[in-house]
């Protein structure tokens, strides 16, 4: 992993590792840059969270996840039940003293908050440090935001973050889960891009997941909504046609795709 200097130039997109996501990122997520990927709980956050990773893996690179919601135990059960193999991907798992039922961890004093989420992001650090990661997982924000217990110190905590990644050049997927209300709108001025998992579930039928990208800087977005699944294997993404990135030359003209499918 090399130190990195930050240009937009180098955000250069390294593939998501799920099936149709690249297409609607225009190559992938950027590397060496922070994206936030925010959906409710049950969305598929944690399982393209994997499969960012298991993708790095394959290529070679050192990946992290990093999980303050889920324990090791649940995420590889999670991992299982997809039929991913998370062999040579290294899981830190931290449950910060103050969330857990622990009691040789549990708060005893009032304004121990301070230290508690302090000392949550320095062990991140240290082991981010330690590792050198070229991906990393951090799942997730929410933890972080019910420690900071404030506006100002969560976005504080999450640029601290951000610049720490920066430095080591890691491309990172930073997950949340909605919980924020207000402070979820503060984060996407943060990140370099912004992917929302969404799932419907309509009066009749099954239900509907889809996603955007909000944002990804310095990339003509493929806005919108676009539809995916998540089942055995993963989530695969099916990118909404877009009758102008489908063009063709004939006789000097340019066709669209759409049109040359109605012969
Ligand atoms: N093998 C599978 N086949 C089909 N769907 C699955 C399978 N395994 C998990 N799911 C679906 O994936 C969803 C969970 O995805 P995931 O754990 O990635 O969500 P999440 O956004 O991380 O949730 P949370 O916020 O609770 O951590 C579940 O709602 C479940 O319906
Ligand atoms: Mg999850």
């Amino acid at each position: 992993m090399q130190t990195n200097i930050e240009s937009e130039a180098d955000a250069i997109p390294i593939s998501s590792g799920v099936p149709g996501l690249d297409h609607v990122l225009r190559g992938g997520f950027a590397r060496g840059r922070s994206h936030l990927v925010e959906g409710r709980p049950g969305s598929g956050k944690t399982t393209i969270g994997l499969q960012f990773l298991i993708d790095g893996r394959d290529a070679g690179e050192r990946c992290l996840y990093i999980t303050l919601s889920e324990s090791k135990r649940e995420l590889r059960s999670v991992a299982s039940r997809h039929g991913f193999d998370l062999t040579g991907i290294e899981i830190f798992e931290l449950i910060p003293p103050e969330l857990s039922l622990d009691p040789r961890h549990r708060q005893t004093l009032v304004h121990s908050s301070d230290l508690e989420l302090g000392e949550t992001v320095e062990m991140v650090l240290a082991e981010v440090d330690r590792l050198k990661p070229d991906r990393v997982v951090f799942d997730s924000l929410s933890e972080i935001r019910l420690l900071s217990q404030g506006t100002l110190r969560y976005r504080r905590q999450v640029l601290a973050l951000k610049s720490f990644f920066l430095l080591g050049s890691s491309t990172v997927l930073m997950l949340d889960d909605l919980t924020g209300g207000q402070d979820d709108l503060n984060l996407h001025s943060v990140c370099h891009g912004v992917l929302r998992l969404e799932q419907l579930v309509p009066i009749y039928g099954g239900e509907r997941r889809r996603l955007r990208l909000i944002k990804m800087r310095g990339v003509e977005i493929r806005g919108g909504y676009h539809d995916f699944v998540i089942r055995h294997g993963g989530v695969t993404v099916f990118p909404r046609l877009v009758a102008a990135d489908h063009s063709v030359e004939e006789g000097g003209m340019t066709l669209a795709a759409t049109r040359i499918w109605m012969f």
